[in-house]
């Protein structure tokens, strides 16, 4: 286990019955287990000629920045709809518990960049394949789709075989 795992709480049926949430909101409260789990997810990232960050609302804001900052690289945000202020592309997707879409800026990547992606969770994938069809439309290159989180028995990474993922912790 590793230092910072006991400030992920589980909790039960949230947002729905049957679901185990993990709440990383006592992990971001402490600023020491931030900065370990924060060195450990740039462990996982070797290859270190990334262009963008791309963080994916709400929950992949707060580490992605920080991946960003670290790794030198600008921030993307990928959005819920009817977010981003500026022209977007749009792409739905199901979730582990409803329907929903994400949106992008058109000119938040240009060709050829090379793309970090990055979410708090890897549950069903939806979301993370969803924001990989946005960054490959702008031209994007994707690098490591990174999680702090993956839930193994949700099968996520299925929807991911093309990239390459990296999780931090695995449940
Ligand atoms: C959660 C989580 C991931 C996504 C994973 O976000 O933060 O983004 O679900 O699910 P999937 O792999 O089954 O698609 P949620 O949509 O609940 O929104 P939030 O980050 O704003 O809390
Ligand atoms: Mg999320």
């Amino acid at each position: 286990m590793l230092e910072f795992e006991k400030y992920i709480r589980e909790i039960e049926d949230f947002p729905k019955p049957g679901v185990h949430f993990k709440d990383i909101m006592p992990l971001l409260a402490n600023s020491a287990a931030t900065e370990k789990c924060l060195e450990h997810l740039l462990g996982m990232v070797s290859d270190l000629s990334i262009d963008k960050v791309v963080g994916i609302e709400s929950r992949g804001f707060f580490f992605g920045m920080l991946l960003a900052q670290r790794l030198d690289a600008g921030f993307v945000p990928i959005r819920k709809p009817g977010k981003l202020p500026y022209t977007t592309l749009k792409e739905p997707y199901l979730l582990e518990y409803g329907m929903d879409a994400l949106e992008i800026h058109e000119d938040a990547i240009t060709t050829g960049e090379r793309v970090l992606l990055h979410d708090d969770v890897l549950a069903t994938g939806g979301t993370a394949r969803a924001a990989c069809n946005l960054i490959e439309n702008l031209g994007g290159k994707i690098v490591q789709c990174n999680f702090l989180i993956e839930l193994k028995p949700l099968n996520g990474n299925q929807k991911l075989k093309k990239y390459d993922v990296k999780s931090l912790l695995k449940y």
